[in-house]
């Protein structure tokens, strides 16, 4: 078998594969992302997803949360355009509010629960022929869709910690911690997907089995809701890049990036919220130009 390729993504990676912003371009130019989550024990998630991906550059963001959560994401995220997916608890009633709604990629998982609601309209985006990331919650019900994952031709990215990949694995954490490398490899080929398996040393997956390591980062981000606000920025930039690897490596870069310029900053790993690394992103970005 030919030898794993594998690389440490870099800075001047990075600044090699951003794309510019053009001169002659409008909101449509960057794309129109749809982020799918929220529930009403974790009403955050979503919204800091939605924010990191406009903060990365998506042109246009909708969010979709259930019906309960509707006025308190309206009102947090301005800039964001709301629609309603629904039912969380149990019964999925009815379809969900897609009309006229044009998207460019979804992002799926943050702050969603673990419901029927949430089971079904996974299993109805994986369907749709855009780019997807899938994250958190939505990767509880992975046995469910794994296959039409297969079957799919536009790019998916899913974003496990080890946690979760031990659960999509149905292995123990202790084995996938033990072969970081070796599982998400296998689960990239298998599948299709590009794998972000998190934590420090975050290796991004090609579905040709390349392999992509980060640097950045720090234990800052060991808080609730650093998860989401990679998920925002990997779908902003799927949006913008040309090529998904580098999306997804370069965003993996600028969200542990933006935890090191805090820590340089003014603030401690203790303090840093997940909030905080949104609004790092500016000084991060602002580096990259
Ligand atoms: N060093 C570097 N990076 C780290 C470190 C560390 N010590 N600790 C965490 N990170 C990074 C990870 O690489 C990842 O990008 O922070 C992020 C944490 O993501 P998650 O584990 O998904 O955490 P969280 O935001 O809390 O997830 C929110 O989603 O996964 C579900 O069940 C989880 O309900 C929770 C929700
Ligand atoms: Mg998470």
């Amino acid at each position: 078998a030919k030898a794993a390729a594998r690389f440490v993504w870099e800075m001047r990676d990075v600044i090699k594969t951003m794309p510019k912003r053009q001169q002659a371009s409008h909101k449509g130019t960057y794309g129109k992302l749809l982020v799918v989550g929220g529930s009403k024990a974790m009403a955050g998630a979503v919204t800091l997803a939605a924010k990191a991906a406009l903060r990365s550059g998506a042109g246009l963001v909708t969010i979709a949360v259930p019906e309960t959560m509707y006025e308190a994401v309206a009102n947090r995220v301005p800039e964001a355009m709301c629609r309603l997916w629904p039912a969380e608890g149990g019964a999925f009633a009815g379809a969900a509010d897609w009309d006229g709604l044009e998207i460019d990629a979804i992002a799926v998982g943050p702050g969603m629960g673990r419901t029927e609601g949430v089971r079904r309209l996974v299993n109805e985006l994986v369907r749709q022929p855009v780019p997807l990331v899938i994250d958190a919650d939505a990767l509880f019900f992975w046995g469910d869709y794994a296959e039409l994952v297969r079957e799919r031709s536009a790019p998916t990215v899913i974003t496990p910690h080890p946690g979760e990949m031990a659960r999509l694995l149905r292995r123990p954490v202790s084995e996938v911690e033990r072969d970081r490398f070796g599982v998400s490899k296998r689960l990239a080929m298998e599948y299709g997907v590009y794998v972000v398996l998190k934590g420090p040393y975050t290796i991004v997956t090609a579905p040709d089995g390349s392999q992509y390591v980060n640097t950045t980062g720090n234990p800052a981000l060991a808080k609730g809701g650093s998860g989401d606000v990679l998920t925002g920025i990997v779908a902003g930039f799927l949006l913008q890049h040309e090529a998904v690897q580098p999306a997804v490596s370069n965003a993996v870069f600028v969200h542990g990036k933006a935890a090191d310029w805090l820590v340089q900053h003014g603030h401690s790993s203790w303090d840093v919220l997940a909030s905080d690394v949104v609004d790092a992103l500016p000084a991060v970005l602002a580096s990259l130009t």
